[in-house]
């Protein structure tokens, strides 16, 4: 294992070119196609720390050091800025927001959103996130012990409720909503892009893009639609408090005030924004439950330590948002679930003036990837990296770790802002089912991850329902 705390000792005063995979002209696209976690899996056994990919006719660097991340993300974060490709797509569907924008504009949008986003908020939404979850359970008792359930989907279902009964007081589960429907398919819209690198962009009129456009086009005016009803009922009624309705995120977000000005976010800005949270918000605690959930069936100790856990602290009852510090296990068990499967599997950026990576030379403009799959399962920072074992989470062990060996959330200024709200919402749900249920794999089920925009479970996960 190498040394966490020992800095680089190669000579930083002359630059090298790192070493590169992929031949002129189209480099490891087929095999990134195919599957890019392999990919950098490979690339990460076999260069360790950094290595150049030929994508068609450019390259990417591809960051494995937890040095190098620390560098991107935090010590010379200024010089990178997001990726011009990925974010591209992003920036076409949701406009300029907290996660397509750079600069100033970003750090404006950051620090107006950032209360809503506190502890002390969240709290507020602990209800609503166990009403959800009790909901979901209410159907699962009706079915027979034994009974086969697509945990994926249940994940899917109950965290966009939540995100949408948070954000808007809106169940986007219901069978009318079409701004269910749109994200699902927009999502798979998006992982077409993104694992299609040569596909025609979004203006060429092919039949898939007219049909995302036209998906599009028929919700845009569903957010304006809900801020203005929003308003509207304040003006009627008064602000929640008053009106004696549950405070959401529009309610929050309708009373921030930038700082420079004093003045609250246009409508539209708003729209913007309310748009990221309900994409990056649901599917990636979904996969991070559903990931939790098959480790806990393929681990009958820690989950059985788990369940001991639960029982001690809440018995019967419904959690509340206290108790989620009386449950230390479970936290290491989410983190650890996360350190194997990444919801956000890789992020990147791209340099703004040439900079070095340890002896490394990186040219200005160039687009840098951080897989974070690949980091979290790097030999020379974690000890047995397949191994699921919580026990890496427990505070002395962790204080050894390389702070940037492990980034589920990203890190830096740019950190994800719904962190809290994600991993209260994954401790709460998977509270009340490890409650009342075992879950068990479907016999002759294999499991593999499958890297779309979130990093989900092939096939989707089959399981038994067992009561407790
Ligand atoms: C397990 C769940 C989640 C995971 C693993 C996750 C992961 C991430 C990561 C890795 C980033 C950094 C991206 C980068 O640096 O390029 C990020 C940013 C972001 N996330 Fe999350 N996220 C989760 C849940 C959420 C939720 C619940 C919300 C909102 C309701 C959210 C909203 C955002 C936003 C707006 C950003 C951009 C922040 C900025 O650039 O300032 N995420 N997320």
């Amino acid at each position: 294992m190498r040394s966490p705390a020992i800095k680089p000792s190669w000579p930083v005063s002359h630059h090298q070119t790192p070493p590169s995979i992929g031949k002129f002209p189209l480099g490891i696209l087929a095999e990134y196609q195919r599957d890019p976690l392999k990919l950098y899996m490979r690339a990460m056994l076999e260069y360790r720390d950094l290595v150049r990919m030929r994508f068609g006719p450019s390259y990417s660097y591809v960051v494995f050091h937890p040095d190098y991340v620390q560098h991107i993300l935090v010590d010379n974060r200024k010089n990178f800025q997001r990726n011009k490709l990925r974010n591209g797509l992003f920036k076409v569907v949701t406009g300029e927001n907290l996660f397509t924008s750079d600069g100033d504009f970003w750090l404006r949008q950051r620090r107006l959103l950032q209360p809503a986003f506190h502890r002390q908020r969240i709290f507020g939404f602990g209800q609503l996130i166990t009403n959800c979850a009790a909901q979901m359970l209410a159907a699962w008792d009706q079915y027979p012990s034994g009974a086969r359930l697509d945990v994926d989907q249940e994940m899917m279902r109950v965290t966009l409720r939540t995100v949408g009964l948070a954000l808007f007081s809106t169940d986007l589960t219901a069978n009318s909503s079409e701004i269910g429907h749109v994200i699902t398919k927009s999502s798979a819209y998006f992982t077409y892009r993104l694992t299609h690198l040569l596909a025609p962009p979004l203006w060429v009129p092919t039949p898939r893009n007219r049909e995302f456009k036209r998906l599009q086009a028929s919700v845009g005016h569903r957010v304006p639609e809900l801020i203005a009803t929003r308003k509207r009922l304040i003006a009627e009624q008064g602000d929640a408090e008053n009106a004696g309705r549950p405070v959401d995120m529009i309610d929050l977000l309708l009373n921030t005030r930038y700082e420079d000005t004093g003045e609250a976010m246009d409508d539209e800005q708003m729209g913007r924004e309310i748009r990221i949270f309900i994409g990056a918000g649901h599917e990636t605690t979904s996969n991070t439950l559903s990931w939790t959930l098959y480790l806990l069936s393929q681990h009958p100790e820690v989950e059985a330590k788990l369940q001991a856990e639960v029982d001690q602290v809440l018995a019967q009852r419904t959690p509340t948002m206290e108790d989620i510090s009386q449950l230390p296990y479970m936290r290491k068990v989410l983190e650890e679930s996360m350190r194997l499967y990444p919801a956000a599997w890789a992020i990147s950026r791209q340099s703004i003036n040439e900079d070095q990576l340890g002896p490394y030379y990186l040219p200005a403009d160039a687009s840098v990837i951080l897989p974070i799959y690949a980091v979290h399962h790097h030999s020379d920072f974690w000890e047995n990296p397949e191994q699921f074992d919580p026990e890496r989470f427990a505070p002395e062990r962790a204080a050894q770790q390389h702070r940037f060996a492990y980034f589920p959330f990203g890190g830096g200024p740019r950190q994800c802002i719904g962190n809290t709200f994600a991993m209260t919402e994954a401790h709460l749900i998977l509270a009340m089912i490890v409650q009342r249920y075992k879950l068990r794999l479907q016999p002759g089920i294999k499991i593999e991850p499958m890297p779309l925009i979130t990093l989900r479970i092939k096939g989707g996960l089959p399981m038994t329902l067992e009561r407790r």
